[in-house]
């Protein structure tokens, strides 16, 4: 062998290696060797080609990266015309889809293999012998933009179908998309580098689709998933749209998983309700549903209507943009005094709701997105997303359109409004004299993770707020039925049942009270872990900034806001107060010193039943406050089966494998008594 004969027969080599890699990672997700060892191979073909150049081939890896830039791109004539899609936009429709489909084709019952609606752009790539020679866009169906060099760079897209059987013409159509995580990570490159976002994946998509420099289109992150056919020169004969996608798995096409074979509209429907489930958690976005007949025969004696087949059909979602006008922004004072400015909006029906607000999240994101009142917008709803302006549209811009300004005094208590540095949120300066914040804050302490308090809402809280009936926090524990049966709309039997439900408050946990107070930066879990190390709120209003940095998981900056709250006089008023009016929890032993007893820490705790005085969250709390571990069923590692009211197959597989039982007494003994014990042993 010579040596030129070598090298052509290493790059091959190389080539089918290196193609095989790129299928496992980009494709099958499943890569076999690091990314180090592809680097090398990768580096070795180069070479390779560099000193040969007539070794490189059009399905060469290498050829992934781009090319010097295009003065345009020339037009592509697709050898089957890319059609369209007839919309259906509820179950009516689909129901009439089905029957003329049946109708036409004089069957009782017809199967449907049900895709996913990708949101980006439709390409069709044409493999001959099994290589990629050209890739075009949709363009108006029956000729697009060539743009083979940019879709090269598509690491999902074989350079070469993987089949020793590859037909000798083939036309692959699918779907060219941004995955939603790599559109916010670009986006966030744009905002570093001070450039202009993008507003969804499907436009970020298109533009890098449509880069002259396709060294460009490398960069951005594009996936390709295949969904259909046009010219199938030779290929192997199919009966179905089904066994056409698994031969395109066969081929190392990538396929979407999600797709499945449907019986009737019955069947296609219930896709469609288990993909609007999942839409919000899906990787990419979609805007519906595909139903195709599946029988290829089928399909040919169904045909065409002008330009959209007459087998198939898109069901779709509503829509999570829209385009609106901002008729205002206003300011919203939060719990902790934070201004949001506000678009109010012409109301729009997104997201499958309308919508007539959206947050702008502070003054910086209104200047970086430029968003101005009397401007037309974008505005976004997905799933249970809080509203979102997006982006503006800068041709539709008025005049008359005018800049918000963030007011220098808080709109609802007049108190001056201040912008620390370096923060990006500005605050009213009145704290709780501020009615606003003294409505988020009462809101919060009788959320149901905090002190839960059922039926002191939003309503109710601000009749009793504007009534000057609470004036701190501990003010709610000073109501009496009187003052809340005079408010409108209520009477004597709703106002006994509050001051009830105030009055059952006051059982309740160091946890859930920490958490309720409000401090800023301490959530659900801090709150946790400081109940936990501290065991009794003395402790905690002793500790120091250097106390509080020790707890687990505590920093500087929530260290910072604890100690903070804590100089403030009115704010440990406010919580003598609570507990002079009975407001209570079970204490437990610093963490520090049931770390060192180790009694209860890391023995095995299952709940069953209803405890009497204790909510499951609460017991929950306590074991794991004193170091247990709560899990979900009993086993011969178990330690301990508390037991409540209606213990089912839990107590009996406890009383099988003879492990302890416990009531809600006997927890609370355990929980003190050992740690006691123990503790008098180690001091
Ligand atoms: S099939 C003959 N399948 O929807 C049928 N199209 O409105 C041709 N699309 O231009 C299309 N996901 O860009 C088909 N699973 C899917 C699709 C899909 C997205 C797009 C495609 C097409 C448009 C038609």
């Amino acid at each position: 062998m010579t040596a030129d004969e070598r090298a052509v027969r290493r790059a091959a080599a190389l080539r089918d290696e290196l193609n095989l890699h790129n299928h496992r990672y980009y494709v099958l997700d499943q890569p076999t060797i690091p990314d180090a060892e592809y680097d090398t191979l990768f580096r070795e073909l180069q070479a390779l080609e560099t000193q040969f150049q007539p070794l490189i081939t059009p399905d060469s890896p290498t050829q992934r990266v781009g090319a010097t830039p295009v003065a345009g791109f020339a037009s592509a004539r697709h050898r089957v015309p890319m059609l369209s899609l007839n919309n259906a936009f509820d179950d009516e429709d689909i129901v009439a889809f089905d029957k003329r489909v049946r109708e036409t084709l004089d069957v009782a019952q017809v199967d449907y293999f049900c895709e996913l609606k990708f949101d980006g752009l439709a390409v069709n790539l044409t493999y001959e012998n099994g290589v990629l020679v050209r890739g075009a866009t949709r363009g108006d169906g029956s000729a697009g933009e060539d743009v083979t060099t940019n879709l090269r760079t598509i690491k999902s897209i074989p350079l070469k179908l993987s089949s020793a059987a590859a037909p000798k013409l083939l036309e692959v159509r699918g779907e060219v998309i941004m995955f939603k995580q790599d559109f916010a990570d670009m986006n966030q490159r744009q905002r570093d580098a001070n450039e202009k976002e993008f507003v969804n994946p499907r436009n970020a998509a298109a533009g890098a689709l449509r880069q002259l420099d396709s060294r460009m289109t490398a960069l951005r992150p594009l996936r390709f998933f295949a969904y259909g056919m046009g010219e199938g020169a030779d290929m192997k004969v199919l009966t179905t749209h089904q066994e056409l996608l698994q031969q395109f798995v066969k081929f190392s096409l990538p396929v979407n998983g999600f797709g499945r074979l449907c019986h009737a509209a019955v069947g296609v429907l219930d896709f469609y309700r288990d993909i609007a489930i999942k839409r919000a958690t899906l990787p990419y976005e979609i805007d519906g549903v595909v139903y195709k007949v599946n029988r290829l025969d089928f399909q040919s004696q169904l045909g065409f209507v002008s330009r959209a087949p007459r087998f198939a059909i898109a069901h779709k979602f509503p829509a999570e943009e829209a385009l609106t006008e901002v008729l205002s922004i206003d300011v919203q004072v939060g719990r902790t005094g934070a201004l949001t400015p506000v678009a109010r909006l012409k109301p729009v029906f997104v997201g499958g709701v309308t919508v007539t607000n959206a947050t702008l999240h502070n003054e910086d994101e209104v200047r970086r997105k430029d968003v101005r009142i009397g401007d037309t917008v974008f505005v976004r709803r997905a799933g249970d997303v809080i509203p979102e302006v997006v982006a503006v549209v800068l041709d539709r811009r008025p005049q008359s359109a005018t800049e918000f300004v963030m007011p220098t005094s808080c709109p609802v208590c007049s108190s001056h409004v201040v912008r620390a540095e370096g923060e990006v949120v500005s605050r009213c300066s009145g704290g709780l004299i501020c009615s606003a914040q003294r409505k988020q804050a009462i809101l919060h302490f009788a959320s149901r993770r905090a002190l839960d308090i059922e039926g002191l809402g939003d309503k109710l809280v601000d009749q009793l707020v504007d009534a000057d009936l609470i004036q701190s926090l501990a003010g709610i524990y000073d109501l009496s039925i009187n003052q809340v049966a005079d408010l409108e709309r209520m009477g004597e039997k709703s106002a006994a049942n509050l001051i009830d439900a105030i009055n059952k408050s006051k059982h309740t946990t160091l946890q859930r009270f920490i958490y309720a107070l409000g401090i800023r930066n301490v959530g659900e879990s801090t709150a946790r872990d400081l109940a936990r190390y501290f065991g009794g709120l003395e402790a905690l209003l002793d500790a120091d900034l250097q106390a509080l940095q020790a707890v687990p998981d505590v920093g500087p900056i929530v260290a910072q806001s604890i100690v903070d709250f804590l100089a403030e006089p009115h704010n440990r008023q406010v919580m003598d107060a609570m507990r002079s009016h009975g407001v209570m929890w079970q204490e437990t032993q610093p963490a520090v010193a049931t770390s060192v007893s180790g009694t209860i820490s890391g023995k095995t705790f299952v709940l069953t039943g209803t405890l009497p005085g204790l909510s499951r969250d609460d017991a929950k709390a306590l074991i794991e406050t004193a170091g247990g571990k709560i899990i979900g069923s009993v086993s011969k590692k178990t330690d301990y089966v508390v037991v409540g009211e209606d213990a089912g197959s839990k107590l009996a597989k406890a009383n099988e494998l003879g492990i302890t039982l416990l009531d809600e007494t006997g927890l609370i003994a355990l929980l003190n008594e050992k740690e006691g014990a123990k503790l008098e042993k180690d001091t």
